[in-house]
């Protein structure tokens, strides 16, 4: 496994690989991310990952300082997984100078989660830009854990006409139904208690609706 810091290196590293299939991440991966990683491997020769904690995603008063680093146990999760590349800049690397041009999605990035996390979307859509055009896969694979995010990705890769097929891969849950986080470790051993209960709440609505309440 090939463990890579510039942007350079990436593309002289994969002008060898022109058949790649790409999992960006923010790293502190569990098996959520490992999921993704054995969907993408039998689509092509090479599968490469990045680790990058997108600042540009974050708000002012949000998790970036404290967001889980962990790239050594990351290392040794991807080469057991069978990884070919990994792609870890820094932040000079993805932004050499601020980013002053920036992708802007539609409307849909101000409901739901958007709603509370103004500028999320934006930045999100543009560092996922940025790094396809690093990479240049030929399909990139997303968790539908995020499902805000996946419709925000597909609609980019739609109306800018890019190359790169989306692969939506479903969620992994814990074993009491919480999807897996890297998030999930801010919680208290209370709130992962009581954290499944989203879930059920969810499904109870889902089987609700199938069965016709509309209330
Ligand atoms: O889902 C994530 O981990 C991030 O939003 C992504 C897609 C790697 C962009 O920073």
């Amino acid at each position: 496994m090939d463990v890579i810091h510039s942007v350079a290196a990436l593309r002289e590293r994969l002008q060898r690989e022109p058949n790649n299939v790409f999992v960006p991440t923010m790293g502190n991966l569990h098996a959520g991310h490992i999921q993704l990683i054995n969907i993408a491997k039998p689509r092509a020769e090479c599968t490469v990952v990045s680790i990058f904690v997108n600042r540009l995603q974050f708000g002012p008063r949000e998790d970036f300082e404290r967001y889980p680093r962990t790239f050594e146990a990351d290392c040794a999760k991807l080469r057991a997984a069978g990884v070919d590349v990994v792609f870890v800049p820094d932040e000079k690397e993805i932004y050499p100078e601020p980013q002053t041009y920036v992708v802007e999605p539609s409307d849909l990035q101000h409901i739901l989660d958007g709603a509370v996390r103004p500028g999320h979307f934006r930045g999100v859509a543009t560092v996922v830009l940025k790094l396809f055009n690093m990479v240049s896969p030929h399909s990139a694979i997303f968790g539908k854990k995020d499902y805000q995010q996946c419709l925000v990705l597909t609609n980019m890769v739609r109306q800018f006409a890019l190359p790169i097929e989306i692969i939506l891969a479903e969620t992994v849950r814990a074993e009491d139904g919480l999807a897996l986080s890297s998030r999930n470790s801010y919680l208290s051993p209370e709130e992962r208690r009581e954290a499944p209960r989203l879930y059920q709440v969810l499904k109870s609505a889902r089987d609700q609706l199938a069965a016709g309440a509309r209330d």
